[in-house]
């Protein structure tokens, strides 16, 4: 039979809990007070897979057109996507025309982009979907396009008058690190002045980290999401750089986001070229422990089923769009191993095992349920369920026990500790 005292103690365990993920989940910085993206922006961008490909003659299916943007605005309704979350459909550098029009306004390739973006952004709406553009703050954008630079006001205006829902705005041929931060902080404030609803996702401190370090602080207070380090590449060298530049600068720019603010480590690339099966699992579980904006950049007419359920798994989507909107962190490296974790909502975690050795078979790494979570995750017992690589119930464990994980070289094993996965029952 249990005693009192003991009711009473298990009693004190949870309000303790309560409280302190009461205080600990209240945002330090202010967020830019859109109400856009109270969780990480979900989406396609072009970048990654199709550049700046101009050439519509030899490469119709794969050139920036509007052509390319109506067929993956199809696919994201037809094939799940839009209900998987993903909902911003992005269009990045290379669509403008060489030279603005006569009153002084940006304008799409007339060739590539016959109708124009107000009729672009019609038709995405018209399947339930967002529109992304892409500009930038300095003089030109990095492609050579005309840049933002002494017409924040206009351009901020003609991307509200023709139905645009998100701004990418690069940082390229800025003549100087105050233009760049007068100039991110004005288009903020321009883009909100036309009175749409525009999510703002800058790359403000990736420009600024070889000069000073950025005020994230202040970053959070105008965009809704911003890069910090390098363009990604389908590679694995290029998801390795990202993790490690992200965990040695975890003190600076995890607390800045939440609800409002992201860090953007920038888009996935799964269903690419360069990703084995195994990197491709790190890659989708490692953007949901770091609260990532999901911005895929491939081809949805060209997708393997296996990439495709993985982008799409509800689990690990869950816990990237968790409503605490904390994100995680490098808990623990040892020789290959790191362990990643993340605080989530109704006092659950997500917990991250990452292999990194590239020789062998795959490594058993065992953690003490005490170490995770603040030692509070599971306290007295929780239940833990495997997410990924493939979803496995591991049942009930007590604070005082192990859990032993099994990890391919590159792979990544994701669980969640306590809480219920959206499809646990
Ligand atoms: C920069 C950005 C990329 C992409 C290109 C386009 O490199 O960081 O994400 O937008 O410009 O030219």
């Amino acid at each position: 039979m249990k005693s009192g005292r003991g009711r009473q103690w298990r009693g004190c365990l949870l309000a303790l809990r309560f409280l302190f993920l009461f205080f600990w989940g209240v945002p330090g910085a202010r967020a830019l007070d859109n109400g856009l993206a109270r969780t990480p922006t979900m989406g396609w961008l072009h970048w990654e897979r199709f550049l700046c490909n101009l050439d519509c003659q030899a490469e119709p299916e794969s050139c920036i057109s509007e052509h390319l943007f109506m067929q993956m605005a199809e696919l994201m309704v037809s094939d799940g996507w839009k209900d998987a979350g993903y909902e911003y459909l992005c269009i990045d550098d290379c669509w403008m025309a060489p030279e603005r029009d006569p009153e002084g306004r940006l304008q799409a390739d007339p060739q590539r982009f016959p109708g124009g973006i107000r009729r672009l952004a019609d038709y995405v709406h018209s399947k339930g979907l967002k529109l992304g553009i892409y500009a930038d703050v300095g003089n030109k954008t990095c492609a050579g396009y005309p840049g933002s630079f002494g017409h924040y006001d206009i351009d901020a205006q003609t991307f509200a008058d023709w139905g645009v829902d998100l701004l990418k705005f690069d940082g390229c041929h800025c003549d100087s690190v105050k233009h760049l931060i007068e100039g991110y902080q004005y288009m903020s404030l321009a883009l909100n002045r036309t009175g749409r609803s525009i999510v703002y996702s800058c790359e403000w401190p990736l420009y600024m980290w070889p000069f000073h370090k950025p005020n994230y602080t202040k970053i959070r207070t105008y965009c809704n999401h911003w890069r910090n380090s390098a363009d990604i590449y389908d590679s694995w060298e290029s998801i390795k750089s990202i993790l490690a530049w992200t965990s040695s600068n975890q003190e600076k720019i995890v607390d800045v986001a939440g609800p409002g603010g992201w860090n953007d480590p920038d888009m996935l690339v799964i269903g690419n070229f360069g990703l084995s099966w195994n990197q491709q699992v790190t890659q989708m579980a490692l953007w949901a422990i770091m609260a990532a904006p999901l911005i895929m950049s491939n081809d949805l007419r060209h997708i393997s089923p296996q990439a495709k359920s993985l982008l799409q798994n509800k689990d690990v989507i869950a816990i990237n769009q968790d409503p605490l909107g904390k994100q995680g962190y490098l808990l623990r490296k040892e020789s290959s191993i790191e362990v990643w974790e993340r605080p989530l909502s109704n006092l659950s975690w997500a917990v991250a095992v990452m292999n990194l050795q590239e020789i062998g078979g795959p490594c058993y790494y065992t953690i003490a349920v005490a170490s995770l979570g603040r030692g509070i995750a599971c306290n007295p017992a929780c239940l833990i369920t495997q997410l990924l690589p493939e979803k496995r119930k591991l049942g009930f464990y007590t604070w005082t026990s192990s859990i032993k994980t099994r990890v391919n070289p590159t792979g990544t094993v994701l669980l969640q500790l306590g809480g219920t996965s959206k499809t646990t029952s």
